[in-house]
């Protein structure tokens, strides 16, 4: 069903934001507003030689506030880095943050945070308003057009020793002001471009069918995938197009408000456990599971798939039967996969039939599963699991 007009009681919680080319030059204005004194600027090695990090380093100089970098932060980022950079905030005398880069270092800025203001360890956050204490206020400047954190109150973050992800959903990790600036796509790389472009659209579309969707929420997950259907392919062939990139990182925008709301399903209960295990790029991770799930999930939300399924370009949806219909999108989401060279399997990026019954562990106890639409058995993850190794 649609979500009626007559809806529960909805609390939506969303950043200040700044929407714009240049939007990124304002972090040395914003420090300032703050009141910081001194900024740890949280970011990594790719950023870095991009030329992002140097601008915020240089507005933070003409605002006369003093920094310190900090740059060890990996793809999918470890608990011992956020302890890492936590120590350095604390040794370097910051108070404020600003995080530049995808959602990486972003996770990663909200970790330190919070552990600085909280003295615990990042791993006791773990769930949904475990955060006592908000962190110390954290300007945001998303380069990549995926992951959102930069309007969402998510951090995600890597226990290496148990290898899994854990979720940290707290409206304490809600930045204080975003800098959404379409100018910072322009240096990512076409295989980001598309990872990220797909864990945005694998945002919108399971906020779209989340239990805990709302009139609101639908309004941005629909525009958030409408916009990305349409731009996402092109901008990856003409990546100078700053059009085509305000599309994108506008399209990611409304699916992180969508998100970060209603929140996800089971593509990212099973993404995360993936990525906790093996390091796969969480883009990734979504573009092949996201077909399966959708295919488990369909009867479930029927009306919101079929609405899905026409902002990806199926004609004539409304004549199908419902089998029809399920073929229809999942063909649609093929294409789009194909279009970006995302369709692959999980053998081809080394997972084994082994290591099934442990991802399934792991993803029954990852706290997005409880809006996926269908509730599933560990079993029933197993085989989609299973599904798509192949
Ligand atoms: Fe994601």
């Amino acid at each position: 069903m649609m979500a009626d007009t007559q809806i529960n009681l909805r609390k939506f919680v969303a950043p200040e934001f700044i929407f714009g080319i240049d939007a990124r030059c304002l972090a040395g204005r914003y420090a300032q507003n703050f009141g910081a004194s001194k900024v740890l600027i949280v970011s990594d090695p790719g950023v870095i030689a991009a030329g992002w990090t140097k601008e915020m380093t240089e507005g933070l100089e003409s605002a006369k506030i003093p920094f310190h970098v900090f740059s060890a932060v990996t793809p999918n980022p470890k608990a011992e880095e956020v302890m890492r950079g936590a120590e350095e905030y604390e040794k370097e005398g910051c108070d404020a943050i600003v995080a530049v880069g995808g959602g990486s270092p972003m996770d990663c800025a909200k970790g330190i945070g919070i552990v600085s203001t909280n003295k615990k360890h990042i791993l006791e956050f773990e769930g949904v308003d475990q955060v006592s204490e908000p962190g110390p206020p954290l300007i945001c400047v998303p380069t990549t057009a995926g992951s959102s954190a930069d309007v969402s109150q998510f951090a995600i973050i890597t226990d290496m020793q148990r290898r899994v992800k854990i979720t940290i959903i707290s409206k304490t990790l809600v930045p204080d002001v975003s800098l959404v600036d379409p100018l910072t796509l322009t240096t990512v790389s076409r295989d980001l471009a598309a990872y990220t472009g797909m864990d945005a659209l694998t945002h919108a579309l399971e906020a779209f069918v989340s239990n805990a969707a709302s009139p609101i929420t639908d309004l941005f997950a629909l525009e958030g995938i409408r916009l990305m259907a349409s731009s996402l392919v092109p901008s990856l062939e003409h990546p100078e197009d700053r059009e085509l990139r305000t599309r994108t990182m506008l399209a990611s925008l409304y699916a992180g408000l969508a998100f970060s709301n209603a929140s996800l399903g089971l593509v990212h209960a099973m993404a995360h456990s993936l990525g906790g295990y093996s390091d796969i790029a969480h883009g990734q991770s979504n573009a092949i599971l996201v077909s399966h799930v959708v295919g488990f999930n369909f009867e479930m939300a029927e009306e919101k798939y079929q609405a899905i399924g026409e902002l990806l370009g199926v004609e004539e949806m409304s004549g199908l039967r419902s089998e029809e219909k399920k073929e229809a999108l999942l063909a649609a989401l093929g294409r789009v996969k194909k279009a970006i060279n995302l369709d692959v399997n999980l053998r081809a990026l080394g997972v084994k039939q082994e290591e099934i019954p442990r991802l399934a562990e792991n993803a029954m106890s990852d706290p997005c599963i409880a809006t996926n639409p269908r509730r599933p058995t560990k079993d029933e993850i197993e085989r989609l699991y299973e599904q798509a190794l192949l």
